[in-house]
């Protein structure tokens, strides 16, 4: 397919609505002259600038091609001019008030746009996400083994995981170029997220998900949306090989974090965090790390505050894997040795990903940042959760992985005590409540509940409740 074109819809499914076969034929150049008029209006007087670049041979493409690899196979970044760029702390911490009826103005991401992506206010789609809370728990960081240690919850964004910050960019630019329908391969997550964005811009969107691997929250979601939910029979890799191929085939826009405008919406959770702590950066940055999108994004973020001189200094990065979905710390144990894809296993099913597609930029990332990577089992995992979740914060299995790799970290004398460490929760509690019903039942395979919180079944009486606070007492 040529690059900036949708292809034809000749193998469109009936199932699709018309709308997508009837953009598919129409005039090309009035999608680009839409995009065009999107950016260059921004471009003028504000003097900004950006372009698709392959972070591999260096070769640039114009922001408004529809194209998510390099003719050379390399990842696409958003390359921005920072050098013409007008921004400041102060002209952030202004927008931070956020006034005005559009919900942009509301909004984590939109705070940054200028590094974002220069696009007409009236285009962008917003709920408006972002603005997370950064919490501290005495608690917690007494069982991480840190004294300054705060969580960033991105699962406290509209949809309840961080993939709202990439999705408001990438349904924005969706609409943008014209598309009509749009499409994503998700261990629940972006396919939720997805769903709703797209929903709320009137887009046509299909999800790809691991069939039986959702966690129950998630698929909830992206039905009660409106998207086409397509179960694959295969795991996450599968899908997303499928839906690579569909989009390539059938005309429909790619919102997976391969897309780059993806990316430059998560970076703002960096950003942000930073902004959080008065632009003072942390020593340490952990998260969960499964299909590599906000390992890519944090360090693209780092690398261009430091460059805007926004941060004297840049964080660390850890990035955590679960122990049965290892592959970038197996290529990290090996000095950063080629991506070998590995059969993915894991209680944290929104990281069950054996052949991560940002993998090359995930490298680079840690690169800059002298970042490290560390695995933790579903054990560490799930007793990771149950203290965030009994410390009134919660969180999802793959965003505890965060939690238990920074107590790790510590124990390996990888991470010192007296650092300052912020972890970022990826996800809600609410999304996966079998894994948390079934840990605290004692019911979940292979995992001791070392914390379990048992219901206890009582006779309706007075008595009854007071045996139970006498027991509950011991
Ligand atoms: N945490 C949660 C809760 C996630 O949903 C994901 C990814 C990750 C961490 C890993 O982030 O892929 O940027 O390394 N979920 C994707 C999805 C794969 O489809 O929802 P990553």
């Amino acid at each position: 397919m040529p690059a900036g074109t949708w292809p034809e819809a000749r193998k469109l499914p009936m199932l699709l609505s018309a709308a997508i076969a009837a953009e598919t034929t129409s005039p090309l150049h009035s999608r680009h002259l839409l995009v065009k008029c999107a950016y260059i209006s921004q471009t003028r007087g504000g003097g900004m600038a950006a372009v698709l670049r392959c972070m591999e041979c260096g070769a640039e493409y114009s922001l408004g091609e529809i194209r998510y690899r390099c003719r050379c196979g390399g990842l696409l970044d958003v390359a921005h001019d920072l050098g013409s760029l007008r921004v400041s702390r102060e002209l952030f911490e202004e927008r931070e008030a956020g006034q005005g009826p559009e919900p942009w103005r509301r909004s984590g991401v939109w705070r940054f746009r200028e590094l974002v992506l220069p696009v007409e206010s009236q285009l962008i789609v917003s709920r408006p996400e972002g603005n997370t809370p950064l919490y501290r728990s005495a608690a917690l960081a007494r069982w991480v083994g840190l004294e300054d240690f705060s969580v960033k919850h991105e699962g406290e964004n509209p949809t309840g995981s961080f993939k709202d910050r990439g999705m408001t960019v990438g349904i924005t630019w969706a609409k943008a170029l014209g598309a009509k329908a749009v499409a994503c391969a998700s261990t629940g997550n972006t396919a939720a997220s997805m769903a709703a964005y797209a929903a709320m811009a009137g887009l046509k969107a299909i999800v790809f998900v691991p069939q039986g691997k959702v966690a129950l929250g998630k698929i909830a979601q992206a039905l009660a949306y409106g998207a086409l939910t397509l179960e694959v029979e295969g795991d996450f890799d599968a899908a997303m090989s499928l839906v690579q191929e569909s989009c390539r085939e059938l005309g429909i826009y790619l919102l997976n974090s391969v897309n780059p405008f993806r990316i430059e919406g998560q970076k703002t959770i960096v950003f942000e965090l930073i902004q959080d702590l008065g632009w003072d950066p942390p020593d340490w940055i952990v998260f969960p790390a499964g299909n590599l999108g906000n390992t890519a994004a944090f360090g693209k973020a780092l690398w261009e505050l430091r460059e805007l001189g926004l941060i004297p200094r840049m964080p660390r990065l850890a990035a955590v894997q679960a122990a049965g979905a290892n592959p970038l710390y197996r290529s990290y144990a090996r000095g950063f040795a080629p991506l070998e894809p590995v059969r993915a296993e894991t209680v944290a099913t929104a990281i069950r990903i054996g052949n991560p597609v940002s993998f090359p930029r995930a490298v680079r990332s840690l690169r800059w940042t002298e970042g490290v990577v560390v695995e933790v089992t579903d054990q560490e995992i799930m007793d990771a959760k149950a203290v965030v979740d009994a410390a009134g914060i919660g969180c999802e299995p793959a965003s505890a992985a965060a939690v238990a790799g920074a107590r790790k970290l510590v124990s390996q004398g990888v991470i010192k005590r007296s650092e300052r460490v912020v972890a970022v929760l990826t996800g809600n509690l609410l999304k996966d409540p079998e894994a948390t019903v079934s840990y605290h039942a004692g019911k979940l395979q292979g995992i001791e509940p070392r914390f379990a919180n048992r219901p206890r079944r009582i006779a309706p009486s007075l008595e009854a409740v007071a045996e139970a606070l006498e027991e509950g007492r011991r």
